[in-house]
């Protein structure tokens, strides 16, 4: 299959990027984060994410950001909600979408939200009700779909069983998530293949950690099936406290080089971009993750 000649950038670093970091980062600093990145022609971004304070802190301000969040017309801004207690916090936000997460492995899920694969999609159930309801688009996200710090090897047939639940639920997309950042572009290619038999390609994202700094090489092989939603974060922010040593998501301006350099369409200015994740990188005392971000602040 051809390339697409267009490519949506889902930009998670607010929300994935933000989560795991250690030090305390102001209300303020995230809502001129999120500022930036609609300055730079982002289009969907993940702001903010309803779960629990207590598993994850850093995200506790999240009813805080949204509320601070100048909108821009054209731009979605979404949220986390494991479950109806998070889907109330996000409505009561005005969010534009929701995001409910599980993974393909049973430990993963257990790890991070507590309960069985089986028990995450049934929380889900109100969830997606109460977002139709609403008319509030519902993300799902599949974790660990190219392995598992806690089970190893994943079966594609796994990820593609999850990805059509949550696609029958009336999940509008379904984002794949390589949470440790162990996959390599074969596997990637053979694991989208088997998903794509159950959910339409133009209905998946890939959401992919460089933890072992393959996320670009894995998001070309996609690509090249068809692929044309990518999650990724500024200055590759980020890493799942529930997935120890995983590191940040690919990083977005790297992202949107590799696409300007295939042809794609993203709308994305790049030069903003990049001062975006310089900027976020000196705010949290942190050295750039960007190889492009580096290179163009340079230059
Ligand atoms: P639990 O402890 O099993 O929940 O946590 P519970 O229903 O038994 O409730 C326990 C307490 O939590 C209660 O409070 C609830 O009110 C409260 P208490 O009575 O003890 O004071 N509570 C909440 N508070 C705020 N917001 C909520 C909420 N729900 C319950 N929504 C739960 C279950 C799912 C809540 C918990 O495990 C949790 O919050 N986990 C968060 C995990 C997380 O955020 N992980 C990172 C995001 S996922 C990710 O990064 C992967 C992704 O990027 C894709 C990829 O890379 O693969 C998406
Ligand atoms: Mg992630």
């Amino acid at each position: 299959m051809a390339l697409p000649d267009k490519v949506r950038l889902v930009e998670v670093g607010p929300r994935d990027g933000l989560q795991n970091e250690a030090s305390q980062i102001s209300t303020a600093v995230k809502i001129e984060l999120v500022a930036r990145l609609g300055a730079a022609g982002v289009r969907h971004i993940e702001a903010a994410s309803f779960v629990s304070p207590k598993w994850v802190p850093q995200m506790a301000d999240s009813r805080e950001v949204m509320a601070g969040i100048e909108r821009r017309n054209g731009v979605i801004y979404a949220a986390l909600t494991p479950n109806l207690k998070g889907f109330e916090g996000a409505l009561a936000s005005g969010v534009d979408e929701v995001a409910v997460f599980t993974a393909a492995s049973e430990a993963f899920t257990q790890k991070n939200i507590n309960c069985s694969i089986a028990e995450s999609l049934s929380r889900f159930t109100p969830v997606i009700e109460a977002a139709r309801a609403n008319g509030i688009r519902v993300r799902g996200y599949v974790s660990t779909v190219l392995g598992c710090p806690y089970a190893g090897d994943i079966a594609p047939a796994q990820v593609a069983a999850v990805s059509r639940e949550l696609l029958d639920m009336g999940c509008f997309e379904i984002s794949l998530g390589d949470t440790i950042g162990t996959g390599t572009p074969l596997k990637a290619k053979r694991m989208l293949e088997a998903v794509a038999r159950e959910v339409p390609i133009g209905q998946l994202a890939a959401h992919f950690h460089d933890t072992y700094g393959q996320a670009l090489a894995n998001l070309y092989a996609v690509l090249e099936e068809g692929l044309a939603v990518v999650d990724a974060s500024v200055a590759g922010l980020g890493g799942c406290p529930y997935a120890k040593g995983a590191s940040g998501n690919v990083a977005s301006e790297d992202v949107i080089y590799l696409l300007q350099g295939l042809g794609i369409r993203t709308g994305i200015d790049l030069e903003l971009l990049a001062q975006t994740g310089n900027w976020i990188s000196a705010q949290l005392g942190r050295s750039n993750g960007s190889k492009v971000g580096q290179a163009m602040a340079c230059s």
